[in-house]
């Protein structure tokens, strides 16, 4: 009997739908194949959506994202929209959907693929054997505590505020340590606790729940040292875990390791197996419309998708194969090319990945 299963999707702007397209492609390939039988609804967010329905995150949306097993998202935002007033930006609709949906833990992996040593402005012999996984808290943090602007005597004064409560600290620690024994079974916690008084609270909690992994080994970094740490000797690495601001500046800098941004996936979960997948890079608008966009992190999503919502290893692990012998042939788009290297659109990538599954 075939599987059932529900995914809401949601392109987005810019590069968004045409990244998305060869993400479902890729799903109903392996449908096919696995007997599975999807459902997909299609949604507006961010820029689009602002366009249509006056509002980045319309409530049909999120009723659709709540209905379903899983969220594909492409990206969101664009020059259209950046004078927009705060309630009408793009980006809102990304804070919105992760808060909505519970969504504390953000997997970002980034790992070498074979022949994209060239590609990355780092030295080869650095960055063989790159494999990490950076595990990002959410929903906490600075970009959630309160804010405010006011006048005081001497001018603007704008305010933000860092908290962290310690069960937001012990479930995101608790996803890193399990995330670790399927790995290489090692954990660096990254803070600030020379100076934050959060950072101390979330290195003490790591502390404690250590002690319930023996199997695995624990660091404390600061997080300027992990900056510089992760392009010196960045295969030293496995799991990353640290707060949404740290996590947020960690992988877009780990981007470098893959070669291109368009290569990095990255799946935000909750309790239970409901994810949001989407590649980490944005709309890029500068090449937006050209089918020239890597649809590479976004097919990686996917494949994050079937391990960790539909609890399928063995089609995760196909997926992830697939791209690995594609780049490996030489298929390259653009952003990962050699200078004079012919390039593929992110068609003919998608489909190349679709044979190979
Ligand atoms: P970006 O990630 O969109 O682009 C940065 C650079 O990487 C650009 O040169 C772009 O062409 C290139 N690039 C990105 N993805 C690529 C891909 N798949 N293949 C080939 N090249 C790729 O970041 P940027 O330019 O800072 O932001 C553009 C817009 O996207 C802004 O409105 C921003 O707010 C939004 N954004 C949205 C995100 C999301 O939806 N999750 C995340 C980051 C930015
Ligand atoms: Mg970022």
């Amino acid at each position: 009997m075939a599987t059932d299963k529900h995914i809401a999707v949601l392109p987005g702007d810019g590069i968004g739908p045409e990244i998305v397209d060869e993400g479902v492609k890729v799903i109903k390939a392996v449908g096919d194949r696995f007997n599975y039988n999807f459902h997909f609804s299609f949604n507006l967010v961010g820029g689009c959506a602002i366009d249509e329905l006056q509002q980045p995150l319309p409530e049909d949306t999120l009723k659709q994202c709540r209905k379903a097993d899983a969220v594909l998202l492409g990206a969101v935002g664009g020059p259209r929209w950046d004078r927009n007033p705060a309630h009408l930006r793009p980006e809102n609709a990304l804070l919105g959907l992760r808060k909505e949906l519970g969504l504390y833990a953000n997997l970002r992996p980034a790992i070498l693929y074979p022949g994209l040593e060239g590609s990355s402005s780092l030295k080869a012999e650095v960055l063989k054997g790159v494999d990490l996984l950076v595990v990002r808290e959410l929903t906490g943090g600075l970009y959630f505590g309160d804010k405010s602007t006011e006048q005081t005597d001497t001018g603007l004064k704008a305010t933000d505020t860092l908290v962290y409560h310690e069960h937001e600290i012990e479930r995101i620690v608790h996803r890193a340590f399990q995330l670790a024994q399927g790995r290489k079974k090692h954990v660096t916690s990254v803070d600030k606790a020379n100076v934050l008084e959060s950072s101390r609270l979330w290195r003490s909690v790591v502390e404690r729940i250590a002690k319930e992994y023996p199997d695995i080994e624990v660091e404390h970094m600061l997080v300027d040292n992990c900056a510089m740490q992760m392009v010196r000797r960045p295969a030293d690495f496995d799991v990353i875990v640290t707060e949404n601001l740290f996590g947020d500046i960690l992988s877009d800098e780990a981007a470098i390791l893959t070669g291109s941004i368009g290569m990095l996936p990255s799946a935000s979960l909750g309790e239970g197996t409901f994810g949001l997948y989407e590649p980490v890079h944005g709309s890029a608008p500068d090449i937006a419309g050209q089918g020239l966009a890597n649809p590479v992190a976004t097919i990686l999503s996917v494949a994050m998708m079937f391990r960790h919502s539909f609890e399928n290893e063995e089609v995760a692990t196909i997926i992830e194969r697939a791209v690995e012998s594609v780049l490996a042939s030489g298929a390259r788009t653009a952003d990962v090319a050699a200078a004079g290297e012919s390039a593929l659109s992110s068609k003919e990538m998608g489909d190349r990945i679709v044979e190979a599954i």
